[in-house]
């Protein structure tokens, strides 16, 4: 009855909820199956009994009744002759005889009065009955007298004051021919009961043997029932609590994985066609697996080739793009430098004609006006070679842990004779003394210096300068605003691109917004840009917070 267990758990299974709680014995099957035949059977052999009982209980009374009626009989039989012939003295000794009869219990002899003229006691002879007791009544009641009885109205069956059941009889003595025509003490012949003779027999033995029957009866079903109980249970425990829980073992190990346990149910019932279908359904299940695996392994393998292949057009086209802005740069540089080499060139050459030439003062005035030109057009050259350089050196960071406000300090410091030369006015709004951040100190100052700087050129004619820090949600905000020119809407979004500039006569390299845009993006930040012609721009930093441990 057990399952065929190769116990090798398929490793595929492991995302399948396994229900492995326990049950508790008093909610199975078997349990409710046992626990409702054996409540059927306690109650068919109580009625059983029961019914038995009163069964034996009636047949018992069947015997002492025929028994008391026939010992009646015997008494009014053996003395019948006796009391023809009057001799009193034999009916007295027969009386006393059958009196001592184990089971006789008393015998008395009442006249037509009521008064007793025979017993087996000497004491009870001449003394009164009460005719309005109950089993004088049905003859002597005043409203309904009754001539004859039947025989269930003269048995009674009564308690003794020693507590014992006495079962009583009481034999009319009906006036005979004979009686009323002889001659010792005939008798009237319209007289028709002359008396009665009352018999009384103890229970006591009778009672006995049934309550001997009855414990032996109530024992017996007992002793059935927890047979009948006990075969039932095993029978209920082979036949389906083994096979039920082998048909649940069979599941469990199915929902944990494990397709190669079948259920090894030899029978022809219904368990053992749920057992079979398990079974079919255990094979049908691992070759289905098996088909998934097998298209897993393939899927795998082709995603696998076509991430190679999607890695491969990736790095062409990251390698077409980097030829595409390298040429791009190349080119803007290019231009970029020309323009400003041209006129060194250009100049450069009126200064060799000037020179070849007989020079007079306003030659030479001329010549040094070109000799500045080549100066500030040759510092362009620089600064554009300068910035590129940066530019170029923005991937390559040393981040440490360091203050930003002191940071921010050190750039204010930088920019602060610019301030006092444009007639600036600066607010520092920082929401602390000291706020921990990991980062390249030297970048960040590059920045915030570069911002600073384009908010002072903004500025030429003055105004003010705010720089407020503040800790908002999980982010920390540097927010830089000057009163200046502002950015016309067209142009916000081209202000992060490389060479992008409005400063005229060479002024900027267009490379300073670039280089902050690189190293913003390097600390994880982002950069907004908010502003309004001839009312001033807001340039916003801000940095997720996790970088920043925030003190006093
Ligand atoms: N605070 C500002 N107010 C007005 N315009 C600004 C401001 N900041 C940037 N700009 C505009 O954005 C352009 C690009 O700025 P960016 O710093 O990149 O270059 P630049 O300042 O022109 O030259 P560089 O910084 O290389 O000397 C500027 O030319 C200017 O037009
Ligand atoms: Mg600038």
């Amino acid at each position: 009855m057990e399952g065929k267990n190769n116990s090798k758990l398929n490793s595929s299974g492991r995302g399948i909820s396994n229900n492995s709680q326990k049950l508790c014995f008093c909610k199975t099957l078997t349990f409710k199956l046992s626990v409702s035949l054996i409540v059927l059977f306690i109650i068919i052999f109580f009625i059983t009994t029961v019914i038995l009982i009163n069964q034996n209980r009636r047949q018992v009374l069947e015997i002492v009744e025929k028994n008391i009626i026939r010992t009646g009989d015997i008494i009014k039989r053996s003395t019948r002759y006796s009391m023809l012939l009057n001799r009193r003295e034999d009916v007295y000794q027969i009386i006393k005889t059958i009196g001592t009869e184990p089971e006789v219990s008393g015998i008395k002899v009442y006249n037509k009065l009521g008064i007793i003229k025979f017993a087996d006691e000497d004491s009870l002879i001449n003394k009164n009955a009460d005719l309005t007791s109950a089993e004088c009544s049905p003859c002597h009641s005043i409203q309904n007298p009754k001539l004859y009885l039947t025989t269930d109205e003269r048995i009674r069956i009564f308690t003794n004051e020693k507590g014992e059941r006495i079962i009583g009889l009481i034999i009319p003595i009906e006036n005979e021919k004979e009686c009323s025509s002889s001659l010792c003490h005939a008798h009237s012949e319209d007289q028709r009961i002359l008396g009665v003779i009352d018999v009384q027999m103890s229970l006591a033995s009778v009672d006995n043997i049934m309550q001997r029957n009855k414990n032996s009866l109530i024992l017996h079903s007992i002793l059935i029932t927890l047979i009948i109980s006990i075969f039932s249970g095993v029978f209920i425990w082979l036949m389906v609590h083994k096979r039920v829980k082998a048909l649940i073992k069979g599941t469990k190990e199915l929902s944990r994985g494990n397709y190669d346990y079948r259920i090894d149910l030899k029978s022809c019932d219904e368990l053992g066609e749920l057992s079979k279908d398990f079974n079919i359904m255990a094979d049908n299940l691992k070759k289905a697996l098996e088909e998934i695996k097998a298209l897993n392994e393939n899927l795998n393998i082709k995603v696998k080739e076509k991430t190679q292949q999607l890695k491969e057009i990736y790095s062409h086209v990251n390698q077409i793009e980097r030829i595409a802005s390298l040429g791009k740069l190349s080119a803007t540089v290019a231009h970029e430098l020309n323009n400003p080499l041209e006129g060194i060139l250009t100049y450069s050459k009126l200064i060799i004609k000037k020179l070849n030439n007989n020079l007079n003062d306003e030659d030479k005035k001329k010549i040094i006006q070109y000799l500045e030109l080549i100066a500030s057009e040759s510092e362009r050259c620089g600064n554009i070679v300068k910035n590129l350089l940066l530019f170029s050196r923005s991937s390559e960071t040393n981040i440490a842990p360091n203050d930003l406000i002191s940071i921010l300090e050190r750039s204010l410091m930088l920019i602060n004779h610019h301030l006092q030369l444009h007639n600036i006015q600066l607010v520092k709004d920082f929401c602390c003394r000291y706020l921990e951040f990991d980062c390249d100190k030297n970048q960040i100052q590059q920045a915030l210096v570069a911002i600073l700087i384009n908010a002072i050129e903004a500025m030429p004619e003055g105004g003010t300068l705010t720089v407020k820090v503040n800790c908002e949600n999980n982010f920390v905000y540097i927010r830089i605003t000057d009163t200046g020119v502002g950015i016309p809407q067209e142009n916000i979004n081209k202000i992060f691109e490389p060479f992008f500039s409005t400063k005229a006569g060479g002024k900027g390299t267009g490379l300073g917004l670039s280089v902050v845009y690189g190293i913003v993006k390097q600390h994880q930040g982002k950069i907004e840009v908010q502003s309004e012609v001839n009312k001033g721009t807001t340039v916003t930093l801000i940095f997720p917070k996790k970088l920043v441990a925030e003190m006093g």
